[in-house]
């Protein structure tokens, strides 16, 4: 049985249905924006597919599959460019500060991320250590060094989120600049310096900074607002400081550009 003392809000009356509504809206805009990314790839499967059709069936099959794996992953760079052209244009992003789950800024938080989304959901695992999820979390807004190595699928908020040159994001670490509390949406700037080592399925919150040549455990969680000094090992649940690297040879060399 629920009760409250307070009543409710118009807003919060009609918050079940209202969100329906918006998921449908978001679904539609998907729907378009995946269309468009799947239309070159699958342009190029049915044109075999026509021209085929006096093969041999083994032969048919064989290609046409084949074709099928090409099309998808022409779909997962063409995705890049119209989820990333569509955030260029529209200016999405995650707002920063603290708002109700209901709220305009909270719609905007939703439909921002449900574009990376889009593409974690379909193909990012695909890219993960390659340049082309850099290019996508680029697009979508984020301050990304040289060399960045990023081996996970779990990022959200890139808009809020700076990483530097030569770090690497490790398996299955939860990257993100909101934390859902007690009803609102907090968001803060992550800021991750250049060299660092963040571990396997570590998790991040908003407001963590981790500066140069740090290393964050495997499954450490950095609770919102934790500041990692130059060099420091840090892990555990929450973190907590492990002790001060050496700095490697390379480390210490004059600036590479
Ligand atoms: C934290 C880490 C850097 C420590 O490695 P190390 O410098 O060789 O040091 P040690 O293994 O000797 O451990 C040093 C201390 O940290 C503790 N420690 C090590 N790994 C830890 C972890 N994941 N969480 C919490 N504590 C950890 C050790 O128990 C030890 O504590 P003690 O001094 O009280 O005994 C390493 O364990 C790690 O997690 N590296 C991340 C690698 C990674 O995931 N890379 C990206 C993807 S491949």
């Amino acid at each position: 049985m629920t009760s409250s003392a307070k009543p409710e809000s118009f807003l919060h009356r009609w918050a079940t249905p209202l969100q329906v509504l918006l998921t449908l809206g978001l679904y539609v805009q998907l729907s378009v924006l995946g269309g468009l990314a799947a239309a070159p790839g699958f342009y190029g499967w049915w044109t075999l597919f026509d021209a085929s059709a006096d093969w041999p069936r083994w032969l048919r099959a064989l290609a046409l599959s084949m074709a099928g794996f090409l099309a998808y992953f022409a779909y997962s760079l063409c995705v890049i460019f119209v989820v990333g052209a569509f955030r260029v244009v529209t200016r999405a992003g995650t707002p920063l500060g603290r708002y109700p789950y209901y709220s305009l800024k909270g719609y905007q938080w939703a439909s921002y991320n449900a574009l990376i989304l889009l593409v974690r959901y379909t193909c990012i695992n695909f890219m993960r250590v390659t340049p082309f999820i850099n290019l996508l979390h680029r697009l979508m807004g984020m301050k990304l060094g040289k060399r960045v190595q990023i081996n996970t699928a779990v990022i959200g908020d890139s808009n809020l989120i700076e990483i530097g040159d030569d770090t690497v994001i490790g398996g299955d670490v939860t990257l993100v600049a909101h934390a859902a509390e007690r009803g609102d949406l907090v968001t803060d700037r992550v800021k991750i310096g250049s060299r660092v080592t963040v571990g396997l399925m570590a998790v991040i919150f908003p407001g963590v900074e981790i500066s140069d040549g740090a290393v964050i455990a495997a499954n450490a969680v950095m609770k919102k607002g934790t500041k990692v000094g130059p060099g420091e090992i840090w892990g555990g649940v929450p973190a907590v400081k492990l002790g001060d690297k050496a700095p490697r040879a390379r480390d210490e060399a004059s600036p590479r550009e």
